[in-house]
């Protein structure tokens, strides 16, 4: 880091031991450090020996302090650095907002020439006039704080200034001309902020910059001409902005580059040939554009290129091209740039290869035994057609995290050797031909995160036992051949636990409880016997539940009411019985949309260093939007024997999106207070006894979409107005007991007639029951079910919790 050699550079300067700082200065750091206590004093119990600031205090002197740097060249001996970051990340686990003016203190250290004081989580503007004191800044960072408004010019005038880090923060506003004056700039980092517009041109005047990073903000338009007179410039990050323009040949002028992200913006056109005299470039992101053209090949020749990822955009591949590299690549993307033919062979010469994505080609061919044998950290050959076993050599990797090999036609058993890559924190192998039990070495993987077997032919009732302290937080064996009890014994972190579409039988094991943060558990299309698991309202996580087509027997519990973040129950075609319970309306999971659930795919940002592997897993692939788990609140009791009125309380739902209820036995009327379903889209009460009128406060539900009644007792008129009026499929309506209204062409007498009798309306229903099933609205039902069985769907996080996830998550690296 430039800090730490800027401060080793101070320290051999002008560190020498036992000095006094200046009185006023020691003054202003102690009434720092009250004012920074009196925030956690009043607020929290807290323990002062968590701040590092300890050894401030009145008897000694301040150079001796931790966190402080004196010059002691200098007879005054001033403080010249301070040291504060993360002084508040360490205090809590939940933090407190600091404001700015916590810092006024530090503003009458003039002297001051490194400040840091990242990570704190201080609040409100940054302070303009304290800055102007601080005249000696060479280095700056106030990164990942809480900072809004605009950066202020007084910091543009700090004319010493070469470092300045200002990401992570909520900053706004065009990034200022001002910032021209700073000419001893050479690191201007500004990531993660919301500047938009052009990048100003007076960005030139800083003549000294060597690194520039404006990754994550809202820059537009063209490609600043400004940033190529940067001479000095070693690094340049404008990744994930809105620059959308061709890359200038001029950007061969950067001779001294060796860091070029440009990756997810909306750039055209091609690589610029001039790219291949930039002598020093290490580091080449160009992922996830609109740049065309054939990949050119004096790329590979470029002798210090390390890092290549080209993938995501419309680039082209010359499958004639004989590759004969000067590089030693260590990450190399080329995701879907319509490789085609085996897996190129000159891969094999670069020895140092950590990260190797070359998914959604048309590669096809054996995994190169080659490949298994070079040590690479990670490999994404999903969205291929690729075939054969996977060499056992590959397990025996000490440096295997990732693996995705999903939606390709690999075949034969998984190596039983496969535990032993103990490093692998993701494998993903959905949707290949893989055959034979799941080996149970998988269980020696300490580290896995994820492990996703799904649509294969894996068959056996033995299952890897894991470890409860293991970290595996994800699990789906659903659609494989899988037979005998459900398995239980996963990481009591697990969080989606999908078996769904197996041969399982036998009831389900209290031991599920274990993993008590689990979120998801999918266990449809199985043969599992037994009562309704009561146990699984000790799961209060629990957000979706699929328990679809089973063989359960007995009541829906009470308890269920304990679930109160479930958003899908789905226990449709199984053998339950006993009436819907009461507390069924009062699940909070379908009556408000929470906020606080916590969110699975910020877990599969990783860090790769100049590439974010957004490891999306199903619903990227699926082209579904994010946002389905929270627009899907579902709840399905159909097919079943349960019976008595339904609840009125079902009507507190108002975030359910689909009601079903068809196909078992209750009586009674429709509840008035359907009308308060205020998100319903579809409802099916088809196929029970219901009788009385259909409500006219139906006509309240502005969203609905289906309505299915047919197949009760239901008589009178059907209600208009709203929805209502679009509802006219006469085979949602057939055989009830006399309804009537303009929706089926059935006109109303003035005085509605009594029911028929019992006898005659029974044969009826009978009678036409066929005719109305082909009315059933399947092709509804079944694109909920895809987006249910695909859907392990989590809506985005927001940005802050995804910074700090990615933080906590490159630790494991
Ligand atoms: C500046 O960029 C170079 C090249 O990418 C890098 O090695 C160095 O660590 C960066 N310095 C800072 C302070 O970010
Ligand atoms: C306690 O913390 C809140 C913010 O979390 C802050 O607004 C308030 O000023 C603090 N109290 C004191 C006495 O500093
Ligand atoms: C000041 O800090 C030093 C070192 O942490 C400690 O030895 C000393 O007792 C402290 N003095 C007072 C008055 O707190
Ligand atoms: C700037 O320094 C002077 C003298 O040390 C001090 O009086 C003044 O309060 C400081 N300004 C700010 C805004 O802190
Ligand atoms: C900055 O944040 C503070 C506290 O949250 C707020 O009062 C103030 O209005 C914000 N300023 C701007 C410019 O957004
Ligand atoms: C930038 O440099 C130009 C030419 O050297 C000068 O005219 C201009 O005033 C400078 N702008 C700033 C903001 O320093
Ligand atoms: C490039 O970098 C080298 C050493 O890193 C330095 O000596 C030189 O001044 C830099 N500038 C240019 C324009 O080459
Ligand atoms: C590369 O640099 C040489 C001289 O350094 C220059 O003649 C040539 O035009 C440059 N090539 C490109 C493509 O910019
Ligand atoms: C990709 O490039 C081809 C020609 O190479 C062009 O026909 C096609 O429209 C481009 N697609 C996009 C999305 O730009
Ligand atoms: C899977 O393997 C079986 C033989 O083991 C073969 O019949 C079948 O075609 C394969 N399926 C695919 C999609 O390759
Ligand atoms: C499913 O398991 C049952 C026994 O529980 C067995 O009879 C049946 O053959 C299995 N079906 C398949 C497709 O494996
Ligand atoms: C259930 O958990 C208990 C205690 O942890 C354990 O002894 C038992 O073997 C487990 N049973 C199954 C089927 O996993």
């Amino acid at each position: 880091m430039a800090k730490l050699s800027l401060l080793a550079t101070l320290l051999t300067v002008f560190f020498i031991p036992s000095s006094c700082c200046p009185d006023e200065q020691r003054q202003a750091l102690l009434q720092f450090k009250s004012n920074f206590y009196s925030f956690f004093i009043s607020n929290s119990s807290f323990d002062s020996s968590t701040f590092g600031l300890e050894s401030w205090n009145s008897s000694l002197d301040c150079c001796a302090w931790e966190r402080v740097v004196c010059n002691t060249r200098s007879p005054l001996k001033p403080v010249i650095a301070l040291n504060l970051d993360s002084i508040v990340l360490m205090q809590s686990s939940e933090p407190m907002l600091v404001t700015s003016s916590v810092l006024t203190p530090l503003f009458r250290v003039k002297s001051l020439m490194l400040l840091d004081i990242s990570s704190n989580y201080i609040q409100d503007g940054i302070p303009r006039k304290g800055f102007a004191n601080l005249t000696k800044l060479v280095y700056l960072d106030l990164s990942q704080n809480s900072f809004n408004g605009s950066i202020p010019l007084e910091l543009f005038r700090l004319s010493f200034l070469r470092y300045l880090y200002l990401s992570s923060n909520s900053l706004e506003g065009v990034l200022s001309p001002e910032v021209g004056y700073l000419q001893n700039l050479r690191t201007l980092r500004l990531d993660e902020n919301f500047l938009g517009g052009d990048i100003p041109r007076e960005i030139e005047n800083l003549t000294k910059l060597q690194n520039l990073s404006l990754r994550h903000n809202e820059f537009s338009g063209g490609f600043p001409s400004s940033v190529l007179q940067l001479k000095e410039l070693e690094e340049l990050d404008l990744r994930e902005n809105l620059f959308s323009m061709q890359i200038p040949g001029e950007i061969g002028k950067l001779s001294n580059i060796s860091t070029l992200a440009l990756g997810k913006n909306k750039l055209t056109g091609v690589i610029p040939t001039s790219v291949q005299n930039l002598s020093k470039l290490e580091t080449l992101e160009l992922e996830n554009n609109m740049l065309s053209g054939e990949i050119p090949s004096w790329l590979f020749h470029m002798k210090a290129l390390k890092n290549l990822f080209l993938g995501g955009n419309n680039l082209t591949w010359n499958n004639n091209l004989k590759i004969v590299p000067e590089c030693m690549l260590s990450k190399l993307s080329l995701k879907s740039c319509g490789l085609a033919g085996t897996i190129p062979e000159w891969i094999s010469t670069q020895k140092s290869l950590d990260f190797l994505d070359l998914s959604n080609n048309k590669l096809e061919g054996f995994f190169p035994p080659w490949l298994a044998e070079m040590e690479v950290g990670s490999i994404i050959l999903s969205d291929n057609k690729l075939t054969g076993t996977i060499p056992p050599r590959l397990f025996r990797s000490l440096s295997l995290s990732v693996l995705a090999l999903s939606r390709n036609t690999f075949s034969g058993e998984l190596p039983a050797n496969i535990g032993d890559a103990n490093e692998i924190m993701i494998l993903m192998l959905a949707e290949n031909n893989f055959t034979g039990p799941i080996p149970t070495s998988i269980a020696n993987i300490y580290r896995l995160l994820l492990l996703d077997l799904s649509g294969n032919r894996f068959s056996g009732n033995t299952f890897p036992a894991f470890d409860p302290e293991a970290l595996l937080a994800f699990v789906d064996f659903s659609s494989n051949e899988l037979s005998g009890e459900v398995p239980v014994t996963f990481s009591r972190e697990t969080k989606i636990l999908a078996l769904g579409k197996n041969n399982f039988s036998g009831s389900l094991h209290k031991n599920l409880t274990t993993m008590s943060q689990l979120e998801h558990l999918d266990l449809h299309d199985n043969h599992i016997s037994g009562e309704f698991p009561e146990f699984l309202s000790e799961i209060p996580t629990l957000q979706v539940l699929n328990l679809r087509n089973n063989s359960l027997n007995g009541f829906i519990p009470d308890t269920i009411y304990n679930l109160s973040y479930l958003q899908i129950l789905d226990v449709s075609s199984n053998s339950l019985v006993g009436s819907i319970p009461e507390v069924l309306g009062d699940l909070i999971g379908m009556t408000e949309t929470p906020n606080t659930l916590s969110s699975v795919s910020d877990v599969f940002t990783f860090s790769i260093e100049f590439n974010d592997l957004l490891v999306n897993w199903k619903n990227s692939i699926q082209g579904l939007s994010s946002h389905s788990l929270v627009i899907y609140s579902l709840l399905d009791l159909s097919k079943n024997q349960l019976s008595g009125e339904i609840p009125a309380s079902l009507g507190h739902l108002k975030d359910l999106k689909v009601l079903n209820i068809s196909n078992n036995k209750f009586s009674g009327s429709i509840p008035e207070s359907f009308g308060n379903m205020d998100s319903l889209e579809s409802l099916d009460l088809s196929h029970n006894e219901l009788s009385g009128s259909i409500p006219q406060s139906l006509s309240k539900l502005l969203q609905l979409g289906t309505l299915d009644v047919s197949n009760n007792k239901l008589w009178g008129q059907i209600p208009v107005g709203g929805q209502m009026n679009t509802m006219n499929d006469p085979n949602f309506f057939a055989n009830n007991s006399g309804l009537c209204g303009m929706q089926i062409r059935v006109p109303c007498p003035e005085e509605p007639s009594p029911p028929k009798t019992q006898d005659s309306e029974r044969k009826e229903t009978w009678f036409l029951w066929e005719g109305a099933w082909i009315g059933f609205p399947i092709g509804f039902f079944l694109s909920v079910l895809i987006i249910f069985l695909t859907g392990y769907l989590v809506p985005a996080p927001p940005p802050n919790r995804r910074r700090q996830r990615r933080r906590s998550i490159s630790n494991f690296y």
